[in-house]
C-alpha cells in the first residue's frame, strides 16, 4: 500500500480517512483501504467546521467547484487548487421534457457536459489532482471508463505533471482522441474496465509506481469528494433547498453515492434546511448491457454479483462496482428506484433529451433520460415531485451511437427551385 511523505495537507475540514466497512479512523493521507478490514475508505469531517461555512462566503467564491472549498478536503489556499474552472454548469429547467413525460412538477437538467472536458469527471479530477500534489505525488495515473481519461490527461497537461492514463483498448474513438491529444501516456488495455482496473490496482503497488498517484485507485477516498459538488450547486442554483427527487447514472456507483452525502453535509452544515418531505429520494440509472447494482436491486439482494459488460453506454460498463452496495443503500434508504435500458432505449433517450431541451448527452446521459421515462412510464417516480436529472457526459464524445438518421433534411442545389423541389418551399 502506497503511504507516502511526511508533508503535512494544508489544514482543512477533513479530519480523518474513515472506514466505510467497519468505521475505523486513520489518519487523512494516501491511503484507500482500512488497515483493519480492507474496507474502503472515504473522507471524515469535522462537523463544527462544516457548520462554519456560510452561504455568503460560498456566493462570493469563484464561479467554480472551488467556492465549496470550505466543504472539501482540499484547495482551502487558492494557490493548491488545480482550477480549469470546473462547475458551475447550468441547470436547465426542462419543461417540454416534462411535459412529453407526464412531469406535472418542473424537471431541471443539470448539464455537466459544459465542464471543460464535457463530462462531471472534471469535478472529482480537479478534488483528486489537487490532493496528489499536497500529498506529494510526482506523477498522476487512472484506470478510465473513458471521461476519466480525458480529464486526467487534460488536468495533467494543465498543470505540467506526468500523466499515464488506463483505457480499455476498444473505446469511442472521440475519446480516445481527446486523452491522446493532451500528451501524457495513454496505455490500452486488452480487456474491459475492471481488467484494466485490476492491474492499476496491481501497479499502485508496485516499487515503479511509488510516486504516482491514481486518482481512483489510491487517491480514491478525496477523489470521490469532487462528485459532492455536483449537489451542492444544485442546492445553491435552486436558492439553497434540495430537490425532492433525483436521478443519476451509475458505473462504480461513486457519483450518486456523493450527491446523496453532499444533500445530507449541506443539512447538517446548516446552509439548507431539511425539507418537509425529507431527503431527495435517490433514482439509479444504468444500462441492461452493464447493470449489476440495477439487477441487485431488482432482486432486493445486498450484494452486487459482477457481470461482464456489453452495450454501447462504454463510460458506464464497470461490471464490478466498488461502490455498489453504498448506491444500492443510498436508494433503498431514500426510497427510491433503479432502472436498466437497452441499447435502443438509450439512443431514444438521447434523441428526447436533444429535441427537448436543445442538450445532446452521450451515451450515459441517454442511459438516464431513459431510466426517467421508464421510471415515469411505470409510476415508480413520483411525477408530480420536482425532480433533477443529471447529464454527466457530451454527445459528441459518442457521437457513433447516434449517426444514424442524423442526416440533412435534404441536400438541395443552391436555389429556389432547390427548396421547392425538396418539398421545403
Ligand atoms: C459520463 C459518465 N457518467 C457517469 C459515470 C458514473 O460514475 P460513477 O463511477 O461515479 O458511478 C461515469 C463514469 O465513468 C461517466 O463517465
Ligand atoms: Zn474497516
Amino acid at each position: 500500500m502506497t503511504v507516502l511523505l511526511d508533508r503535512p495537507i494544508v489544514p482543512s475540514p477533513a479530519s480523518a480517512l474513515v472506514c466505510r466497512n467497519c468505521g475505523a479512523q486513520f489518519p487523512l493521507g494516501a491511503q484507500h483501504a482500512c488497515f483493519e478490514c480492507f474496507g474502503p475508505l472515504e473522507i471524515g469531517y469535522d462537523p463544527a467546521a462544516l457548520a462554519r461555512v456560510t452561504r455568503e462566503e460560498i456566493e462570493a467564491g469563484p464561479h467554480s467547484l472551488w467556492r465549496y472549498a470550505g466543504l472539501l478536503p482540499v484547495g482551502q489556499d487558492p494557490s493548491t487548487r488545480v482550477d480549469s474552472g470546473t462547475g458551475m454548469t447550468p441547470l436547465i429547467r426542462a419543461d417540454r421534457l416534462a411535459d412529453e413525460l407526464g412531469f406535472t412538477a418542473p424537471v431541471w437538467i443539470k448539464d455537466d457536459s459544459a465542464n471543460p472536458t464535457h463530462s462531471f469527471k472534471d469535478r472529482v479530477v480537479s478534488v483528486a489532482i489537487t490532493a496528489a500534489r499536497e500529498l506529494g505525488f510526482e506523477r498522476i495515473a487512472c484506470a478510465s471508463t473513458g471521461n476519466l481519461a480525458n480529464s486526467v490527461a487534460a488536468h495533467a497537461a494543465r498543470v505540467g505533471m506526468p500523466s499515464i492514463v488506463f483505457i480499455p483498448a476498444d473505446l469511442e474513438p472521440a475519446k480516445i482522441v481527446q486523452t491522446a491529444i493532451y500528451g501524457g501516456t495513454l496505455v490500452g488495455v486488452e480487456g474491459s474496465y475492471d481488467d484494466v482496473n485490476r492491474l492499476c490496482s496491481e501497479l499502485a503497488e508496485t516499487d515503479e509506481f511509488e510516486s504516482t498517484g491514481f486518482v481512483n485507485v489510491n487517491v480514491r477516498p478525496y477523489y470521490a469528494e469532487g462528485s459532492k459538488t455536483l449537489g451542492f450547486e444544485v442546492a445553491e442554483q435552486l436558492g439553497w433547498r434540495t430537490p425532492a427527487q433525483v436521478v443519476a447514472p451509475m458505473a462504480s456507483g461513486s457519483l450518486l453515492t456523493k450527491v446523496l452525502k453532499s444533500f445530507k453535509e449541506l443539512i447538517a452544515a446548516g446552509l439548507v434546511p431539511t425539507a418537509a418531505d425529507g431527503l431527495p429520494v435517490m433514482f439509479g440509472a444504468q444500462s441492461a448491457g452493464c447493470s449489476p447494482i440495477a439487477t441487485a436491486f431488482a432482486n432486493g439482494w445486498d450484494e452486487v454479483r459482477p457481470v461482464k459488460p456489453t452495450g454501447i453506454a462504454k463510460s458506464l460498463n464497470i461490471g464490478s462496482p466498488a461502490d455498489g452496495p453504498y448506491a444500492l443503500d443510498a436508494v433503498r434508504t431514500t426510497g427510491g428506484s433503479m432502472a436498466a435500458v437497452d441499447d435502443d432505449e438509450i439512443r431514444a433517450g438521447i434523441r428526447l433529451l436533444a429535441r427537448t431541451t436543445g442538450v445532446f448527452a452521450e451515451t450515459a446521459g441517454g442511459v438516464t433520460v431513459a431510466v426517467l421515462r421508464k421510471l415515469a412510464e411505470a409510476g415508480e417516480i413520483d411525477t408530480s415531485r420536482e425532480t433533477v436529472v443529471y447529464n454527466t457526459g457530451e454527445g459528441l464524445k459518442t457521437i457513433d451511437a447516434v449517426s444514424e438518421g442524423a442526416v440533412p433534411t435534404a441536400i438541395i442545389p443552391p436555389t429556389l427551385k432547390g427548396m421547392r423541389e425538396a418539398g421545403l418551399l
